[in-house]
């Protein structure tokens, strides 16, 4: 049965087979053919930097932020990477306005099979045993169907629906999943 675990260097095989396919561990952007070089090049710094993120991160503007503490884990079936999840142990000004505490992507190849479901509810386990938080609260663009069914089966609540602050005419819903 896949787990969420942590990113170890003998996962890189898959999790670049995973890239090949385009999946993205970052829903803001692609993944350029630069960056998957480097991590053919450099696998120990890459898992190194998953597993330690960099203080700062590069916002869909391009522009520098402040990185809140977080944590990445990946979803194995063995040594098959299916999928990522990404989550913030608290929220700034910024993940308040968009982006929220959890986000998380499965790679094409494995889509449609409720791994993103499945991965959600694990990641709410970890979050319930790891972190002082009694809810959290995830973004969803309105047209990705797959993420809101993905949210509500995991008990998320609509909080409201915003404008994507990142993308100019795309609405988006905010929702709260209660942890308690
Ligand atoms: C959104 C995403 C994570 C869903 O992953 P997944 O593993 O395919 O999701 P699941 O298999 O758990 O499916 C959840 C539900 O969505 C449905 N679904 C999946 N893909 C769908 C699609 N393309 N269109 C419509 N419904 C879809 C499934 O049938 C399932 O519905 P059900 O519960 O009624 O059976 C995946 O498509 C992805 O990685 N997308 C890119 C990144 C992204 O959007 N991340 C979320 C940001 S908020």
């Amino acid at each position: 049965m896949p787990a969420l675990v942590r990113a170890e260097l003998a996962f890189i095989p898959s999790f670049l087979e995973a890239l090949g396919e385009g999946f993205s561990r970052d829903n803001l952007r692609p993944t350029s053919p630069e960056e998957i070089a480097q991590i053919e090049r450099q696998p120990e710094w890459f898992v190194r930097i998953v597993n330690n993120p960099p203080r700062q991160v590069v916002l869909p503007d391009g522009t520098l932020g402040q990185r809140v503490p977080a944590t990445e884990l990946w979803y194995m079936d063995g040594a098959t990477f299916l999928g990522s999840v990404g989550i913030r142990h608290e929220l700034n000004a910024i993940l308040e306005s968009w982006g929220g505490h959890i986000g998380y992507a499965v790679r094409p190849s494995a889509r449609r099979q409720g791994h993103a479901s499945a991965m959600l509810a694990e990641a709410l386990d970890h979050v319930r045993a790891t972190l002082p938080l009694s809810r959290v609260m995830l973004t969803v663009d309105l047209d990705n169907t797959a993420s809101i069914k993905v949210i509500e089966k995991n008990g998320g609540t609509i909080r409201d629906e915003v404008d994507n602050p990142w993308v100019e005419g795309v609405r988006g819903r905010r929702y709260w999943i209660d942890l308690r």
